[in-house]
Order: structure tokens, then sequence, then C-alpha cells
């Protein structure tokens, strides 16, 4: 049978305890179809830092040798990083979240595909009113590797005026640019999936004040014209924060750049109930990573009360863009919706109504998943 590698790296907070569901179910996966899914753990994040820190390495969130599994692997399956213990906001300090921007930018993954997805049985967890989600089916694409986070980002002490009342003080910089190449790779493959689905492409911007966002709505207009069959529009960042909430329906790709599609993807993860419902594909160059949209949730950390869901889809998301296992991801969502349809929760899924006995842990989900799975395939 095949065997694919798979680098899987936990990171940090809530990371492991969701990241173990999803390798159990790639078990199964692997059982049902037979080929076999070699995951290797690999540090990242906080976990890398102060790994490396007491090794006496050079302290890195993201070690050569986690960056050489990666590109070796045929798969890369992220859980989220960082965390309290690693908030030191002094320049230089060393961050969980640089280790997942460099494994990023290495591998080349420009692009991250956040699809948002309705349940039917989690109509009630969003805290929109439930009128408002008929036909909501959203594609969110996200420029990955550049923008504002890729830019300079530096500090100045002692600047004259910048301090307080007049004084001297500290200035920061963080600098926004675009080459036309990368708005028109992430745009045209807006397009691409737009033409599979149900033909709309929002391309969000601010370009009533940012010149970046004004080459990417050139870019846009022309890419609009080579897809006839594709309806595009423009529409500006701040009115799109609003429309998600007020008519979300209308949208079906959504394109943006990065900070904007960072904000906007967690606004909208609450279309379907929960931020940890929100799963990503980051595709480019090199090998592809399947993350969570969601962080390493500190507050829940520890608990055995996360949300494994958002991992659980990015794997299904990896059989299908990276392994072209159709079947089988379509069994694995389709699992996902049974488990929910019979009621099964976890914490940030349920409610005063949810009853006693429906409310599950982590491993608890991640079990009625791999079952329901298994009872598909
Ligand atoms: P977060 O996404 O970790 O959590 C926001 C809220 O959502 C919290 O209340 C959390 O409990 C809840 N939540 C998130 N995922 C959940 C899940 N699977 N199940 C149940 N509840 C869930 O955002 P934050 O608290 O702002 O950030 C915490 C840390 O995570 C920061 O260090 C941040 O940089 C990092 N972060 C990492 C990633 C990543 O690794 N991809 C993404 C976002 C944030
Ligand atoms: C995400 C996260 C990351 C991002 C952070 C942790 C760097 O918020 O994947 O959405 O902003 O890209
Ligand atoms: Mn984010």
């Amino acid at each position: 049978s095949k065997t694919y590698r798979i680098c899987t790296l936990p990171g940090d907070g809530i990371g492991p305890e969701i990241i173990a569901e999803a390798k159990r179910l790639l078990e199964a996966v692997g059982t049902a179809c037979d080929v076999e899914f070699a995951c290797e753990d690999q540090l990242i994040g906080g976990a890398a830092i102060d790994a490396t820190r007491e090794a006496g390495e050079d302290v890195s969130a993201l070690p050569p040798a986690t960056l050489a599994a990666a590109e070796a692997a045929d798969a890369v399956l992220l859980a989220a990083v960082g965390g309290p213990k690693w908030n030191d906001t002094r320049p230089g300090a060393v961050r969980p979240e640089q280790g997942l921007l460099a494994i990023r930018k290495n591998l080349g993954l420009y692009l991250n595909l956040r699809p948002v997805r309705v349940y039917e049985a989690l109509r009630d967890a969003s805290p929109l009113r439930e009128d408002r989600l008929d036909g909501v089916d959203l594609l969110i694409v996200r420029e990955l590797t550049g923008g504002l986070y890729f830019g300079e980002h530096r500090r100045e002490h002692g600047v004259e005026g910048a301090g307080v009342a007049g004084a001297a003080g500290d200035k920061a910089v963080d600098t926004m640019e675009y080459s036309e190449y990368e708005i028109e790779r992430v745009i045209r493959w807006a397009y691409e999936a737009a033409a599979r689905r149900d033909g709309i492409v929002t391309s969000v911007d601010k370009a009533n004040v940012l010149e970046t966002s004004r080459l990417w709505r050139e870019v846009n207009h022309r890419l609009n014209e080579e897809y006839p069959d594709v309806e595009g529009e423009d529409m500006l960042v701040d009115n799109c924060a609003m429309q998600l909430v007020a008519n979300p329906s209308q949208f079906d790709v959504l394109v943006t750049e990065n900070t904007f599609g960072d904000i906007l993807s967690d606004e909208a993860s609450m279309l379907t109930g929960s931020l940890g419902m929100l799963a990503s594909a980051s595709l480019g160059t090199g090998t592809a990573l399947y993350e969570p949209s969601h962080g390493s949730a500190p507050d829940i950390a520890g608990k055995g009360i996360a949300n494994p869901i958002a991992q659980i889809l990015s794997v299904e998301l990896m059989l299908r863009y990276s392994f072209q296992m159709d079947d089988a991801a379509d069994d694995v969502a389709g699992a996902v919706e049974d488990v929910l349809n019979a009621g099964w929760r976890t914490a940030d899924l349920a409610d005063d109504d949810t009853p006693e006995d429906k409310r599950l842990s982590t491993s608890q989900m991640g079990d009625k998943i791999i079952a329901a799975f298994q009872a598909r395939a």
C-alpha cells in the first residue's frame, strides 16, 4: 500500500490536544483506504523556543530540523502556536508566531483557503439570526506570504517629538508592500475556484486609502475581464466586515490580502457557530500545510475541552488537495455532519439547551467522528 509522510506540528496550548484526534482519524482513514499515513511530530512555536533554549541551541520557533522535515514530507499538519508564556513584546524577542510565518514563507505557501460552511445542526449555535444563515457557503481566499506580515518591522528609540507631550520617545514602523504577481496569483486562484462554484468573486480592499489596495483592485479588474463567466466585484473592507454579518449569503469566493483575510475569517467563523469549526489549507509552491484558522486557545488549554473539528476538517482538506482522496474527504466531512446532526457538542458549540449527556470532551468528539467515519467508509 501507498505511504504518505505527514509532518505533524502540535505546537502550543490546545495544539497537542486537537492534533491527537486528527492523527487518530488519519489512522482510521488509512485503514479504510489501504494507505499509510506516517506521522512524524516536529517542534514549532513556543514548544520549539523552549526546546532549543534548553538544548543550548540557537533559540528558534522554527528549528532547521522542522523545516527540513516539512520540506521532505508529503503534507504538513499544524495545530496552533503561541501563548502568554512567550508574549515578550521587547524588540528582538523570539515569538512562537514567527515560526508559523517562517514555515509559510519558506514553503512558499502564498494561498490560504478558509471554507466557511454552515452546518444545518449548528444554525442555532451562531449568534446571528438563523434566517441570515440561509444559503451561506463561502470560501475565503487569503493572501498568506505578503503584505503587512512580511514588510519591515522596526522600532526606533529616542525619536524627537515621538514621546508624550513633545518629549523624545519610541516610534514603531510596519510597512505594507505588494507586488503585482503576488496579487495576481491569489486573485486568479479565486476566479478559478469561483468558476467551479457559484461564479462570484468579491475582492476586498481598502482602495480608498491604500496604494497596495489600488494595485490590488486594478489586478482584480484585469482578471475579471479574463473570466467573463465569473461575476467580479470590489468591496471595501470595512463594508465587508459589516456585510458578513448583515447579508453573508451574498458571498461565494472572497479574496483579500493577508491582514484583512486574517481578521475577516475569524469574523466569518461565527457564521458556523464557533472559531473551532474553521479549517484551512495553505497552498503554494512547496509542501502544502493544513491548519485550523484558530489559535492555541490558552484560556482552555490543558482542560481537554477544545473543539477538534477545525483540525479534523483540516485533514479533510489535506485528503482533498494533497492526496486527491476525494471520497475519503467527503466521508470525513460527512462524519462531522453526522455527529453534529446527532446532537453531540463540545463546549464551544453547546448552550443552556444542550443536554448534559450530549456534551463531549475533545477526545470524545474525536471518538464520535472516527466512529461516524468508519460507519460511512
Ligand atoms: P485563539 O484563536 O487561540 O482563541 C480565541 C477564542 O476562541 C478563545 O476564547 C478560545 O478559547 C476560542 N477557541 C479557539 N479555538 C478553539 C477550539 N478549537 N475549541 C474551542 N474554543 C476555541 O486566539 P487568541 O486567544 O487571540 O490567541 C491565542 C494565541 O494563539 C496567540 O498567541 C496567537 O498568536 C495564537 N494564534 C495562533 C494561530 C495559529 O497557530 N495558526 C492562529 C491564531 C492565533
Ligand atoms: C492565523 C493566525 C496567524 C496569522 C498568527 C498566529 C501569526 O492568526 O493563522 O490566522 O495571523 O496568520
Ligand atoms: Mn488569525
